[in-house]
């Protein structure tokens, strides 16, 4: 088999077959194809797509083309949820120790962020001591004895995927849905949980532009999880606007502990109730939607939540004090506000806008090696569909970063204010299973 010969087979819209999508993921984790040929292939990729035949061999492939997790010695469900990136959204870390409190088994290997989007390990890291490298029997141990670990990714998961990734990244060839999907599915199911919940995020500040595409992504997700025996689930949601109010890391800690304390948003408490009903349906915790959210609204009340996520940030020796006492939590020098030029209703409050300026204080990585300040970030005092009067404050910017003025511009402009009242749109708009 020659690669060339699969570059133009694509290049003319045919379809691969198995033997030889296996013949392209292992000659290129071994090195003996090339980048500038998977570079052409990924191109033809993008403009001729690929069949849902070729989409499960190329996971199937790129899933085993390393090691693969085997949590089949911890009793229970073990569950997982992936966000396809949003800004301020720090979903799993409410979402893990709710679900936990509830029976589930929250198995999760996260990642970092990177432009506009935050990751959970990064959020976790601004929690003195937190340890996102445990070993991975410390962390099958884990699960086993809270119901929740969440950390980097061990070992070679997916090295296909990893180098596949890199390319993609450089060649403009990331926007394909079978790519990406095949990109995310190959590593949620070498991280071997039973169950999988996808929010899938469209808008101003998602990956996804439109819902139409969104759509699709998740149809396709859902469809892979299927065809390798998993409960794949996924939602469709809404990412206009930041989720919640804190963008930033430990200003996204300090409202995650605040929404375990049942006095979070109201948008991030819907959409972790909302995931979490459905990820205890999909472990079988729940025979209803309703059961599920009733459970859930009960450990947000009674504090059991809190307790696990105590337990958890304990467990991967995070300073617990600082949770205890958020005030704790180092604040960034300089603190500037923006504040509303008129009075009216907000329109809009651009999320990707939002996210960009977060990482211009410094709360975000503009290239992989970037290192980040914890307390950088930005701080919304309004939504979409608030009244505003002019001078009232919109948001607060946190730096170290002296030359601000620049960002608190583009945070300003991030905002519409309209004279009429403004109907919010709904957060979630489908689920798909
Ligand atoms: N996230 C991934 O893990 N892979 C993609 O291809 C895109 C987003």
């Amino acid at each position: 088999m020659r690669f060339n010969d699969l570059i133009a087979k694509k290049r003319a819209g045919e379809e691969l077959t198995e033997d030889e999508i296996e013949f392209f993921i292992d000659g290129y984790v071994r090195g003996e194809i090339p980048d500038y040929q998977v570079s052409a292939f990924l191109m033809a990729v993008i403009f001729k797509g690929m069949t849902k035949n070729e989409t499960f061999w190329l996971t199937d492939k790129m899933l085993h083309s390393g090691e693969t997790i085997d949590l089949s010695s911890i009793e229970g469900k073990k569950v997982d949820k992936h966000s396809t990136g949003g800004v301020g959204d720090k979903t799993s870390l409410v979402l893990g120790p709710l679900v936990a409190s509830c029976g589930a088994k929250f198995a999760k290997m996260s990642g970092r962020g990177l432009g506009h989007t935050g990751g959970t390990l990064d959020k976790l890291e601004s929690i003195p001591g937190f340890n996102i490298s445990l070993g991975r029997e410390e962390f099958i141990e884990q699960v086993r004895r809270i119901g929740i670990s969440i950390i980097g990714q061990t070992g070679e998961l997916v090295p296909a995927d990893k180098k596949l990734y890199a390319l993609r990244d450089v060649t403009n060839t990331v926007d394909s849905i079978p790519l990406i999907a095949s990109s995310i599915m190959s590593k949620k199911l070498a991280a071997g949980t039973d169950t999988i919940l996808l929010d899938v995020k469209f808008g101003d500040g998602a990956f996804m532009k439109t819902m139409e595409d969104a759509r699709k992504l998740a149809k396709l997700m859902v469809e892979i999880g299927k065809h390798f025996g998993k409960d794949t689930r996924a939602e469709i949601t809404a990412m206009d606007e930041p989720l919640g109010y804190a963008v930033g890391n430990n200003l996204e800690v300090k409202e995650v502990v605040n929404t375990l304390l049942n006095k979070g948003p109201k948008d991030l408490t819907e959409i972790c109730l909302h995931s979490g009903s459905t990820m205890l349906l999909q472990a079988k915790l729940v025979s209803t939607f309703e059961e599920g959210m009733e459970m859930l609204r009960k450990n947000l009340e009674n504090g059991a939540a809190y307790k696990v996520f105590l337990d958890f940030i304990k467990a991967q020796e995070g300073d617990v004090s600082y949770i205890e006492n958020l005030d704790k939590f180092p604040v960034a020098l300089y603190r500037e506000k923006v504040n509303a030029p008129r009075s009216g209703y907000i329109a809009r409050c651009k999320a990707l806008t939002i996210g960009l300026a977060a990482m211009k204080l410094g709360g975000g990585r503009e290239k992989k090696e970037d290192t980040i300040d914890m307390s950088a970030g930005i701080v919304l005092k309004h939504k979409i569909g608030d009244r505003v009067e002019k001078g009232e404050e919109l948001a607060t910017l946190y730096t170290e970063r002296p030359n601000f003025e620049a960002v608190a511009k583009e945070v300003l402009g991030a905002f519409e204010i309209v004279d009429d009242p403004v109907e919010k749109s709904p957060l979630i708009l489908e689920t798909i299973e």
